[in-house]
């Protein structure tokens, strides 16, 4: 069983820890993410090799935020290998030139809105504007997606808030912070179960340590895939 609608997090320090990775979880995972912490351990070409050589899709989570010039010039260049899915912050210039970088290619550009790991305090200490947390990922990612994002990246709390925006038709939401029944929440703080996730508009979930932590993650994968589909599944630990 695999599910286009879950991407993996391969979070493991290098090449060789993230081929091992996808060597367990072979057919069971289609789809996955690769991260800062992976780039400098050889990143990019683990993202050729999963793709040309295993027929993956890849999400290159770099978070991109600079000066309109330098985004584009950036993205141009990632451009250049065959990707699905880069992201970068929902500010609207940020997001204006990621598209111009993209532009004649198949990339799809997912704005970040604010990260599932932030709560108020967070977002105090960063002086980011008063207002609820909600209120502001409903805002950042109306104005990311009317600035031509392909998609964002949310809490799956927002889903369904960011969903009933009419920017949102026919855009993809992306939401890491999903945690199976009962797992440990690690620094996540605006988390939801797979399932509820789906339920609410979600197209793909993130899922990290619960997978490549796991003793067996190919169990750990079929687990989540499994309480995807599952209208019970209860909410994590809180
Ligand atoms: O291990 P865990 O399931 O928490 O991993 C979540 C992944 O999603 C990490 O790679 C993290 O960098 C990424 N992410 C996130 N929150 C965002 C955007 C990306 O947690 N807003």
């Amino acid at each position: 069983m695999s599910d286009e609608r879950l991407i993996v997090a391969l979070d493991v320090p290098n090449v060789l820890d993230g081929l091992e990775l996808t060597r367990q979880l072979g057919d069971s995972v289609d789809f996955y993410k690769i991260g800062l912490g992976m780039l400098t351990g050889g990143g990019l070409a683990l993202a050729n090799e999963l793709k040309s050589e295993h027929g993956k899709r890849i999400f290159l989570d770099m978070k991109l935020f600079d000066i309109g010039a330098t985004v584009e010039a950036a993205v141009r260049g990632i451009s250049q290998f065959d990707l699905d899915f880069l992201t970068v912050h929902g500010d609207p210039h940020v997001v204006r030139a990621a598209k111009e970088g993209a532009a004649g290619t198949d990339l799809n550009i997912l704005a970040v809105t604010i990260l599932t790991s932030l709560d108020r305090d967070d977002l105090d200490a960063s002086c980011i504007k008063a207002g609820s947390i909600t209120d502001l990922v409903q805002e950042r990612a109306g104005t990311a997606l009317a600035a031509g994002a392909d998609g964002v990246i949310a809490s799956p709390q927002e889903a369904a808030l960011i969903r009933a925006l009419p920017e949102a038709e026919c855009k993809l939401i992306v939401t890491p912070g999903v945690r199976p029944a009962g797992a440990d929440l690690g620094d996540q703080k605006r988390v939801a179960t797979p399932a509820q996730a789906i339920a609410d508009g979600v197209d793909h979930i993130v899922v990290g340590r619960p997978i490549w932590q796991a003793a067996d993650p190919r169990a750990a994968a079929q687990a989540i895939l499994a309480e995807m589909v599952s209208p019970q599944a209860a909410r994590p630990n809180a």
